[in-house]
């Protein structure tokens, strides 16, 4: 019996490593049963699929990322997708408003969270670091004016229904209403853009994006771009409050905190997998893929590709093994890095600046992992003293 078919869905969910590690050594290429798709989770595969757009396109039919968001840039393929992409990534860059939002006001905006937060203990995930990724996407296009807890509730009414793979009518709905009252803002901020405005939705506007292109997208920033900072800054900061010798040497050296936070990335990889479809047979570590087919190239298991790194479980803020994929490889690689990477930075040194005795409260269970297409700590509760 293949490794594939024995997958069983909850344990993937629960804890996949063991499950990827597994598929790596024994079946590289494995049709999952359970997921009706097939997994790649060996580095090189998954590099050459990625490299490969016209074989395996990110266009896949169904496809419940433009069910749920209309269609967008990670539904396309180059040249279309080049063109999106050249328009809508500057503004996340440091040369674009994500530069002086990063250097003026990204740091006294968590700030202002922590000033909020139960001093004597806390959540940081719910209490810190959703706020603040919510928050900071809404600042850099533009759409702050609707406050932190509309920012949320769109992110998550839009999440529900592309992880609806049960097709759930009441889930489908709910995502239906967020969906028009974002259209509704977005194109409303839209229709107030002017040349005089920074805002990544006034980019996309001047960049010559149509409106349905910047509301789709925009939609698709929304969903992704709230989770994974999130899940950054809670898995940094639970591996700093485990890991005593990282926290010292980051103490010490806080030029470190950057490779720390790379390693974390790579080692606990937010997004799992970067899912296509195949528009021909095509054979991948000597196994043929049928056209049609749902791939997922994992990228939480290349991260952790015994042939690539040495230890690859263990962060080692030393480690000079190249880059790793928790943001992707190829054409759709994350368009939000730049932004993520700073939100995870400002948010875990903000945070341990102001509570310099931060620790795990002791009191409740240890911080659980959990989810496959997206992993990150369920709470990560601590005390400040
Ligand atoms: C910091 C943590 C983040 C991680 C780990 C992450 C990860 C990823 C990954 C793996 C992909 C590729 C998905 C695929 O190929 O199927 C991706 C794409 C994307 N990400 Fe991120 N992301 C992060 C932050 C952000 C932020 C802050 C934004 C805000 C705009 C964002 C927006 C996007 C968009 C729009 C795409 C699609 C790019 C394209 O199709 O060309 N992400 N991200």
């Amino acid at each position: 019996m293949s490794v594939g078919s024995n997958i069983d869905l909850a344990a993937l969910e629960a804890d996949p490593d063991p499950i990827l590690a597994e598929l790596r050594r024994d079946e590289p290429v494995s049709y999952v049963d359970a997921l009706d798709m097939w997994l790649v989770t060996r580095w090189d595969d998954v590099a050459a699929m990625e490299a490969d757009y016209d074989t395996f396109t990110s266009a896949t039919e169904p496809s419940f990322l433009a069910r749920a968001l209309g269609a967008n840039m990670l539904t396309c393929d180059p040249p279309q997708h080049s063109r999106l992409s050249s328009i809508m990534k500057p503004p996340f860059l440091s040369s674009g408003r994500s530069g002086p939002f990063v250097a003026d006001e990204l740091g006294p905006f968590a700030d202002s969270i922590l000033d909020e937060v139960d001093a004597d203990g806390f959540d940081v995930m719910t209490a810190y670091a959703q706020p603040l990724s919510a928050g900071a996407l809404a600042m850099v296009l533009g759409l702050d004016h609707h406050g932190l807890d509309t920012m949320w509730r769109w992110c998550e009414g839009l999440c529900a229904d592309i992880a609806n793979f049960e097709n759930d009518p009441s889930l489908t709905a709910q995502a239906n209403a967020v969906k028009a009252e974002l259209g509704a803002a977005i194109e409303e901020r839209i229709a107030a853009a002017n040349n005089a405005d920074n805002s990544a939705i006034a980019r996309f506007v001047q960049g010559g994006a149509t409106p349905v292109e910047i509301v789709n997208n925009v939609r698709l920033m929304i969903s992704g771009g709230i989770n994974e900072p999130r899940d950054g800054i809670g898995l940094v900061t639970w591996v700093l409050l485990t890991q005593p010798e990282l926290r010292e040497r980051v103490e010490a050296e806080p030029t470190k905190l950057r490779r720390l936070i790379e390693e974390v990335f790579r080692v606990y990889s937010p997004v799992g997998t970067a899912t296509r479809q195949t528009t021909r047979d095509v054979q991948l570590s000597g196994v043929t893929i049928p056209k049609g087919a749902i791939v997922a190239g994992v990228l939480r298991s290349i991260n952790l590709d015994e042939t690539r790194w040495s230890n690859p479980t263990t962060i080692d803020l030393d480690r000079r093994e190249g880059g790793h994929a928790a943001f992707a490889l190829g054409a759709h690689r994350c368009l939000g890095e730049w932004l993520g990477r700073q939100e995870v930075k400002v948010g875990v040194e903000r945070l341990f600046a102001r509570f310099p005795n931060l620790r795990l409260d002791d009191a409740v269970d240890p911080v659980q992992l959990h989810g496959f297409e997206f992993r990150g700590p369920t709470a990560v509760r601590v005390r400040t003293s």
